[in-house]
């Protein structure tokens, strides 16, 4: 079990709807989610056409990021990249520690604080929980601190893909008055899954969402969760049986077993027949309903669920890329150059055809 004392801590946010690090999903309010859902889908539509991806292009060319990423990671790397892309950011990576300074001992402060002298921005994937707060407590002591953002701490905590995830549920419930209300269910191994753990900390923002956690007892849901949900009171349930559920659930997010985390082969233990979907499962959901997956996906997922209107999973993973150019526009301040952006006379000034989204 991860201890209390090596947990992600929230970096207070720097006030209002700004945001400067991105650490802990707690920081997160409704008004900065809305903001950034919205922020999101302007950003799609104005980069569908030439002059608009020019424009994006132009919005940071003065800025550069580096990639700190010592976990394996496919899609948030490249979508943290490519929305950096997006914004004419340029990039550079660290990937594998053995080819940096860190295996001649130099220490982790030291190393970040190299990092920032070079770049504007950090961002961290690491095998260990705190060490993307603890880098961003370290930039707010030295005279030029660069944003940190956690792109994944151990098995604790993942807020930008709780962020994309806001936006695809969201998105997918905007006919059905958004997110407020709806039954989410999250299946598989809770217990050590981040982004079903940083999700549930951005429910508090929702009214009358009901949780429904389906896993089985040895990854259940951990109890930091659990009093964080029933601190903010939103009701959760919990089941060992999917098929009593199934019926009622407006999303259904589905995950894979963490084996990484295996101390005692804990995984093959356990039959996870019980916690995956397929074509019959299917049958067994509401015609509206929603099936999630952060990926990359295991058994869990009957790659034939692909082709049912339901599935979201892969709209889901190119949301990430926009939610995070998103974020990218936030820290550094130039989200009013895309939310004053007058659409149509925009499209017209440029000979482009009108932008929908
Ligand atoms: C997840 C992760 O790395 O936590 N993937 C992702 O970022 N999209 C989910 C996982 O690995 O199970």
């Amino acid at each position: 079990m991860i201890q209390e004392a090596i947990r992600e801590q929230p970096v207070p946010a720097t006030g209002g709807t700004e945001l400067f690090h991105v650490i802990d999903p707690r920081v997160f309010e409704r008004r900065l989610l809305d903001e950034l859902c919205d922020l999101t889908t302007q950003v799609r539509t104005v980069a569908k056409s030439y002059a608009g991806a020019r424009l994006l292009q132009e919005l940071l060319l003065n800025r550069r990021a580096m990639f700190h990423f010592t976990q394996p990671s496919t899609r948030t790397f490249l979508s943290f990249n490519n929305a950096c892309h997006v914004l004419g950011i340029r990039t550079s990576e660290i990937r594998d520690p053995s080819t940096s300074s860190e295996v001649k001992g130099e220490s982790f402060e030291d190393s970040i604080r190299t990092f920032s002298s070079y770049v504007d921005l950090i961002i961290m994937r690491t095998h260990s929980p705190g060490r993307a707060a603890q880098a961003a407590r370290l930039m707010d002591t030295i005279p030029r601190p660069v944003p940190v953002i956690n792109a994944g701490s151990g098995s604790d905590q993942h807020p930008t893909q709780a962020l994309l995830d806001i936006y695809t549920l969201d998105r997918s419930f905007s006919e059905r008055g958004g997110i407020d209300g709806k039954i989410i269910g999250m299946m598989g191994d809770l217990k050590r899954g981040r982004t079903v753990r940083s999700l549930c900390y951005l429910m508090k923002n929702y009214a009358d969402v009901h949780l429904v956690f389906i896993a089985p007892e040895q990854f259940a849901m951990q109890n930091d969760v659990k009093h964080h949900l029933e601190e903010h009171g939103i009701p959760f349930r919990e089941t060992e049986q999917l098929g009593k559920v199934l019926p009622e659930l407006d999303a259904l997010y589905v995950t894979r077993m963490q084996s990484e985390w295996d101390k005692a082969d804990e995984c093959p233990a356990v039959d996870f027949r019980r916690f995956s979907v397929g074509t019959k499962e299917l049958r067994m959901l509401k015609p509206e309903a929603i099936i999630m997956h952060p990926l990359p996906r295991g058994p869990e997922l009957d790659p034939a669920v692909d082709m049912d209107p339901r599935a979201m999973y892969w709209r889901q993973e190119r949301n990430g890329m926009w939610m995070r150019v998103a974020v990218l526009l936030k820290i550094f301040r130039m989200e009013s150059r895309i939310q004053d952006l007058d659409l149509e006379s925009f499209a017209a000034q440029h000979g482009d055809k009108p932008l929908v989204s």
